[in-house]
């Protein structure tokens, strides 16, 4: 964690093995992590994450897992076998499935840090007084993240935007992965509440995770260069 490259997550979203390997080939050692998400591990399968595993990099498995307890241990189980270093379930699969997948983490010869996702950052409050959730969504998702964590889960992946309120009621210890990252002079493009890297990562974040901003810049190392410098300004001030 001293290290301000390790902070910081590149989510492959390309279209297949071949654009990704090359952006791992591009990245390496600019990087902490890849992510891999739900198009492309859907497309290219484990094979995919064993393969940029075998390079040595380090992994963020996007399966955002939601399922019955029974079956989210059978699905972490084969993804710790894949040898990854994150994984994502959702905190609203509720107690027993977030320990059932906390057992099985534990399990693995190396446990990968298991990530809660607590409400999607797309859902509004209009979505979730349709589903009968009364209240902010600041309390939705503080509700969601007391789940996990009582659960057993010590990660979290939320938005810029509710990083105060988790820093000051939670542990401080809870690994915060925050996406939606613009660094400074980049377009939103569809992120609704970004952040710098400097200003999440002064506001508490752990990792954090950046897709088009470097996949898609005409130089994608020097603009992972640019985002560990803006994190290592935050870290340092
Ligand atoms: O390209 P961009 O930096 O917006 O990519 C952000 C990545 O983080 C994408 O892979 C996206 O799916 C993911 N993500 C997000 N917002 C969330 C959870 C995940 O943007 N709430």
């Amino acid at each position: 964690m001293n290290d301000p490259k390790s902070r910081l997550i590149v989510a492959l979203d390309v279209a297949g093995r071949r654009e990704a390997l090359a952006a791992v080939r591009r990245l390496s050692g600019h990087v902490g992590y890849f992510k891999i998400g739900l198009e492309l591990f859907t497309r290219e399968g484990p094979g995919l994450v064993e393969e940029i595993r075998d390079t040595g990099e380090k992994i963020f498995l996007d399966l955002k897992l939601h399922d019955i307890p029974n079956t989210v241990a059978g699905a972490m189980r084969s993804a710790c076998a894949l040898g990854i270093d994150m994984i994502t379930v959702h905190a609203s699969g509720g107690t027993a499935m977030l320990e059932a997948a906390c057992a099985q983490a534990r399990e693995s010869a190396a446990p990968p840090l298991v990530l809660a996702v607590t409400a999607l950052t797309s859902l509004s409050e209009a979505d979730m007084n349709r589903f009968g959730v009364q209240g902010s969504m600041d309390e939705w998702v503080g509700r969601l993240a007391r789940t996990a964590y009582e659960a057993g889960v010590r990660g979290l992946v939320a938005s810029a935007r509710e990083i105060p309120m988790l820093r000051r009621t939670m542990d401080p210890q809870l690994r915060l992965v925050i996406p939606g990252i613009r660094p400074a002079g980049v377009a939103a493009q569809d992120q609704a509440r970004t952040a710098t890297p400097y200003e999440a990562i002064r506001a508490g974040a752990s990792f954090l995770v950046v897709g088009r901003p470097i996949m898609q810049a005409g130089d994608p190392a020097a603009a992972a260069d640019a985002a560990t410098a803006e994190i290592a300004r935050a870290l340092g001030s």
